[in-house]
């Protein structure tokens, strides 16, 4: 079936096509039904492991010599590659060093890791014995790492001593135990990967090594859990400075993922996927971890950056030793690698042969560095559109159902099993063509969110504005053939180098800064980044040493967020724009630093504001 005939069997019949869909699955209790409407649950009494559907059962079919995952970390020097079967081992010897400290069925896990298989171990290990994994993006500072321990209550974390970026070496473990004292939740054990290149402090008789614990564990099985039962817990950037712990069930999201690994990606078990992002990310797990695995693909974790471990060359190289069918990444690395190899001439001297599609997702995909990679590749180049709350792809070109019509600018049609409406904010339905919320009607597919970690005030809240709808949080529109074109945020939440922040979160920390009276951070378009944190701060009277602040607001973020959050300026104000009723007016701020055209509300409280802004950040004119 194609694209089209699959949309229609899915919005006809949900309960026929997902049953379906599920049984690509090894169940241990095949669900009756496929989603039951008043607890919104899919496959309400099915039961199933995800590990063992990742793992397990490539082995048992016969496959356990086949690749399931290889490590390059072109930073470190390393490789390896694992089999199923060696993936099974270390995964169920892993999973019995978590069981060894008391972790069971529905006990949180916190891992902290870099780019390494243990990570994948380790994240597979949860789901073996049905406890719920949270990863933290390594790149997050110790508060941050703090606020999702406290949220979370694990019982164990798992980190590493240290992790790469170019040119220096990441302590890990001093900011875990920096988390562990900021936070009131105190978890009863760390198990840390001692890495050569830099060897942590352990804490003794909470510090276990991991080496040591791996090797006395003995392999525990896989554990039966409820399809509803919670996989892992990963934490987003909300509006505030609170981030959400977005909620994955295990089988739906194993449903989902197997089912997306053909019909969007057209890969098979034996191929080889790569998804050129981090653990961290949704993409990371929905991506390097359980798709490709669910479906017995070969999958890549790769501790290196897309330029400079050690060249613009890298994904290319690797796609050639890998025969990588599938690349995925995000826009920001196709933008780092074209300023790095304009002529693409690493692309001319690889072969690719084996690369069928690139994918792209995690911001905006711009027309030019798409059309540019499109052209160098000669191969469709595929963006597509996501969240971490959805945990899959819902607008794209299902490459594996046949589809092939790609409009730049667009990130495709709706996925099979998504409904998307463009409403305007009165609640009205807007006619093709038109920007206006996007929204996607509910119940939302298998795989999507059902709760947020501790919070079901929060998770009513963003079907509330639209009833009957799930609020992305993104403008958009749907054009007059179905495309659906993403515009951008309605709210706070920016996305810098692919990853997802709050602007809210950082005017938080500045805001915190003794001479700061007020401020606004916004996110101004970036040519490498797509977007950047750009602050505004009206400081206390008398503050002179404007150097010495921002250079103590930009460590502030660093330190407190993170150094993924680093802010592109800091300008200092004497006002900023605001309605009479007080309103910081944000996207005009936005505007002014974009160089796009200014409309200045008449509810302005003090217009002469808005011309000494735009005197110190709107973009000079080229000369
Ligand atoms: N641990 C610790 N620090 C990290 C980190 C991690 N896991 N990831 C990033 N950082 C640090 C970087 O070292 C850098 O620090 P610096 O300011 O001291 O140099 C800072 O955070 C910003 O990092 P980043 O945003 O990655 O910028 P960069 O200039 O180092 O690299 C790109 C730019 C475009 C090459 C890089 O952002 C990239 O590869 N992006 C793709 C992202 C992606 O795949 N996202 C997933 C969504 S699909
Ligand atoms: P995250 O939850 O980190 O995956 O971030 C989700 C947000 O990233 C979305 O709400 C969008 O704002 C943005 N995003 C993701 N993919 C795309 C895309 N293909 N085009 C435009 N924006 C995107």
């Amino acid at each position: 079936m194609g694209y089209a005939e699959v949309m229609a069997a899915a919005g006809a019949d949900p309960e026929g096509f997902w049953l379906e869909a599920a049984r690509g699955l090894d169940w241990d209790r095949f669900p009756a039904a496929a989603h039951d409407a008043a607890s919104d649950r899919w496959f309400p009494d099915g039961m199933l492991n995800t590990c063992y559907n990742a793992v397990d059962r490539h082995v048992a079919a016969g496959r356990g010599d086949a690749p399931a995952l290889i490590y390059e970390s072109p930073i470190t020097g390393r490789a390896a590659q694992y089999s199923f079967a060696e993936l099974q081992d270390h995964v169920a010897r892993t999973a019995g060093m978590i069981a060894a400290t008391g972790v069971g069925k529905g006990d949180r896990v916190v891992i902290y890791m870099p780019m390494v298989p243990e990570a994948v171990f380790a994240m597979l290990a949860c789901a073996r014995i049905g406890a719920v994994h949270s990863v933290v993006f390594g790149g997050f500072a110790a508060p941050e790492l703090a606020k999702r321990i406290d949220d979370c209550q694990p019982a164990l974390v798992m980190s590493a001593s240290c992790g790469f970026e170019p040119g220096r070496t990441i302590a890990y473990k001093p900011l875990l135990d920096e988390a562990l004292h900021i936070a009131h939740h105190k978890p009863a054990a760390a198990i840390i990967l001692q890495r050569e290149e830099l060897r942590a402090d352990m804490v003794a008789g909470r510090d276990i090594d991991w080496a040591e614990a791996v090797a006395a564990a003995a392999p525990a099985a896989c554990v039966s859990v409820a399809a509803s039962d919670p996989l892992y817990i990963l934490y987003t950037s909300g509006t505030t400075g609170v981030p959400k712990g977005v909620v994955r069930d295990n089988g739906g999201h194993a449903t989902v993922l197997h089912w997306s690994m053909d019909t969007i990606y057209g890969v098979e078990p034996g191929d080889t996927y790569w998804a050129a992002s981090d653990i961290g990310w949704v993409v990371g797990h929905s991506y390097i971890v359980y798709g490709p695995l669910l479906k017995g693909c070969a999958t890549i974790v790769f501790e290196g950056k897309p330029v400079g471990t050690p060249d613009a060359g890298i994904f290319w190289r690797l796609v050639d030793r890998h025969a990588v069918k599938v690349l995925f990444t995000a826009p920001t690395a196709i933008r780092a690698i074209r300023r790095a190899d304009p002529d693409g001439a690493f692309i001319d001297e690889a072969s690719l042969a084996s690369l069928q599609a690139l994918f792209l997702a995690g911001e905006r995909a711009d027309p030019d560095t798409l059309l540019w990679i499109a052209g160098k590749l000669d191969r469709p180049v595929i963006d597509h559109w996501w969240q971490t709350e959805l945990g899959w792809p819902a607008i794209a070109t299902c490459f594996g159902l046949g589809e092939t019509g790609i409009r730049a600018g667009s990130a495709g049609h709706a996925v099979p099993g998504y409904r998307f409406k463009v409403k305007g904010d009165d609640g009205g339905d807007l006619a093709p063509g038109t920007v206006g919320n996007l929204l996607i009607e509910q119940p939302l597919p298998p795989g999507a969110f059902r709760q947020l970690w501790n919070n079901p005030e929060r998770f009513a809240a963003g079907f509330v504005d639209f009833p009957g709808h799930y609020t992305t949080g993104d403008a958009g529109m749907i054009d007059a053939d179905g495309f659906i074109h993403i515009m951008g945020r309605t709210d706070d939440i920016i996305n810098v180098a692919g990853h997802r922040l709050s602007t809210g979160q950082m005017e938080e920390v500045v805001a915190n800064h003794p001479q700061v009276v007020e401020c606004a951070v916004i996110g101004a378009a970036d040519e490498l980044k797509g977007e950047m944190p750009v602050a505004f701060v009206v400081t206390r009277p008398g503050c002179e040493a404007l150097d010495d602040l921002r250079r103590e607001l930009v460590a502030s973020i660093r330190g407190d967020i993170g150094p993924i959050a680093s802010p592109r300026t800091i300008h200092v104000v004497d006002g900023l724009p605001k309605t009479r009723s007080g309103k910081i007016l944000r996207n005009l701020l936005r505007d002014i630093v974009n160089g796009a055209n200014i409309v200045v509300p008449q509810t302005i409280e003090d217009p002469g504001v808005i011309a000494a802004i735009s005197e110190l950040a709107a973009p000079q004119p080229a000369a």
